[in-house]
């Protein structure tokens, strides 16, 4: 048997399988219920989402042998089952796109004169109709002023800004729009049933994000996945694979990296995509969109920040489109990224410590800080839990003395922002509150920051890596 792609073996046959557009299509079925279809119409909207689709059903409620002019064609009928194969002699499909001229336009008002052949009606529908020349406008607009009563135009346009308002005042205008994800995923499911095949919610969601609200393109979206895994279940994982997308917790991962200014980790990251075969540029590309959805959410990452840093990501795509080791790319992306970082890195300021702290009284906390420090590990992890963000701030965060009630928690002199975001009231108190519940105790926390040693190990070890980076592009980094 041959094969024909999903999309058009659901084409809807009749209007009761035509998904979302529901005041567009109650308005059509009613107006063939009281055979009241008006002489011209225009379809606008993007692509894939029903248009044509539309226009045909029209042509076949116009045109039933069965059930007359009828909201409900029989789809037993010759003319229900031509037009379905799409060889209706009195269903005229015109694509203005590659018939532009005014002599198509001719030869069309030629024969329109002449009665149906098989059916009620000859329908036109003209699509694309946004591509006809001036001239060709010109002559179908007096078409349209007076059609034989035995036609019906449809024009159907993803470009309707483009068409004359003379034309658009002669047409009864309905303006079709993307799906939503309730929708589509509704006729999915509908066609999944149909062909025997489980699918979840989850991977439904991937597909609407791919297919950007055309019913078109999620049923061939969805296609793919299911001949990916021909006869199997599908989950999220395997939409997630078939479609080639990049997993949400890697590019959480990257960010954190790059939140932690870590150049050896982020080209340690790069080279584990790169080992698993995944397209490094596909990546930072996908990163950059995911990170622009969460900038306004919950970045680790100001909005002003954040766009530097997508526009930096471009900024190297764009300049080494020809580069083939995409690796290097990367790490040149990655070493922008956090250069900019340290520019604009917060001047530290080390607080002094109040003097007044002696004045307090006495208060007795019955733990040592041994024990505080033996469980440092547990009590972040515990924090993370309760707030991922927690995980990267107090990522190089160590506890360093206990002053009667006050512990000191100390950063790395160079992550003055991370001690910024510990200080603010609630997220300190997530740590606090982590702490107290562990040890039965009611402890305040100091933020401090400090200079380390092995700090400068650490971006000696950096900058052997930037040379090497800087030596591949001939020293065009700087
Ligand atoms: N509203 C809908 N309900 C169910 N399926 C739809 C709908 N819209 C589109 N489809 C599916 O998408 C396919 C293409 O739809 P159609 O040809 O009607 O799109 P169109 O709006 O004319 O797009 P284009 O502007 O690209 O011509 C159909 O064969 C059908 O499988
Ligand atoms: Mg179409
Ligand atoms: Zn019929």
């Amino acid at each position: 048997m041959e094969h024909i792609t999903l999309y058009r073996k659901y084409r809807p046959k009749g209007f009761e399988e035509v998904a979302g557009e529901t005041e567009i299509i109650t308005t059509i079925k009613n107006s063939l219920k009281e055979n009241r279809i008006s002489h011209a119409y225009l379809f606008a909207g993007p692509r894939g989402v029903g248009k044509t689709t539309t226009a045909r059903l029209i042509a076949k409620g116009l045109n039933c042998m069965e059930n007359g002019v009828t909201d409900n064609p029989c789809n037993k009928c010759q003319n229900c089952l031509d037009i379905d194969k799409g060889n209706f002699i009195d269903l005229n499909e015109i694509d203005a796109a590659s018939n532009r001229g005014i002599d198509e336009i001719r030869a069309l008002k030629d024969k329109i004169n002449y009665q149906p052949v098989k059916g009620r009606k000859k329908v036109y529908i003209i699509d694309e109709v946004h591509m006809l020349t001036k001239e060709a406008f010109n002559a179908l607009l007096k078409t349209l002023e007076e059609p034989p009563s035995h036609v019906v135009f449809i024009l159907a346009t993803t470009e309707p800004d483009k068409i004359l308002d003379t034309i658009i005042s002669r047409c009864q205008r309905y303006d079709f729009t993307f799906f939503s994800l309730i929708e589509m995923s509704k006729r999915l499911l509908e066609i999944a049933e149909l062909e025997n095949i489980t699918i979840d919610k989850e991977s439904l969601k991937l597909i609407y994000e791919k297919s950007g609200g055309s019913m078109r393109d999620g049923i061939s979206t969805f296609e793919k996945v299911i001949s990916y895994y021909f006869g199997e279940e599908i989950t999220y994982e395997k939409t997630e694979k078939a479609l080639g997308v990049i997993p949400k917790h890697k590019l959480n991962e990257f960010e954190e990296i790059i939140y932690k200014n870590d150049l050896k980790d982020g080209i340690e990251f790069l080279d584990s995509l790169w080992e698993v075969g995944m397209d490094v540029e596909d990546f930072l590309r996908d990163f950059s969109y995911y990170l622009k959805g969460k900038l306004l959410v919950n970045s680790l990452f100001s909005l002003e920040h954040g766009i530097s840093i997508i526009e930096k990501i471009f900024e190297v795509i764009n300049k080494f489109k020809y580069e083939e080791d995409k690796r290097l790319l990367g790490y040149l992306i990655l070493y922008k990224i956090m250069n900019f970082k340290a520019e604009h890195s917060q001047p530290l300021i080390i607080k002094q410590i109040e003097k007044k702290e002696d004045k307090i009284e006495e208060v007795s906390i019955n733990i040592s800080i041994d024990e505080i420090k033996k469980k440092w590990k547990e009590i972040k992890q515990k924090a993370s839990k309760k707030k991922i963000a927690l995980k990267v701030f107090l990522f190089d965060a160590e506890i360093s003395r206990l002053v009667k009630d006050k512990l000191y928690v100390v950063f790395p002199r160079d992550l003055g922002y991370h001690k910024e975001m510990m200080e603010k009231k609630e997220i300190n108190e997530i740590l606090e509150n982590t702490i107290n519940e562990s040890f039965g105790v009611s402890l305040k926390i100091v933020y401090e920051l400090n200079g380390q040693a092995d700090n400068d190990n650490k971006s000696f070890e950096d900058n052997k890596l930037v040379n090497k980076v800087r030596d591949f592009f001939d020293g065009e980094i700087i």
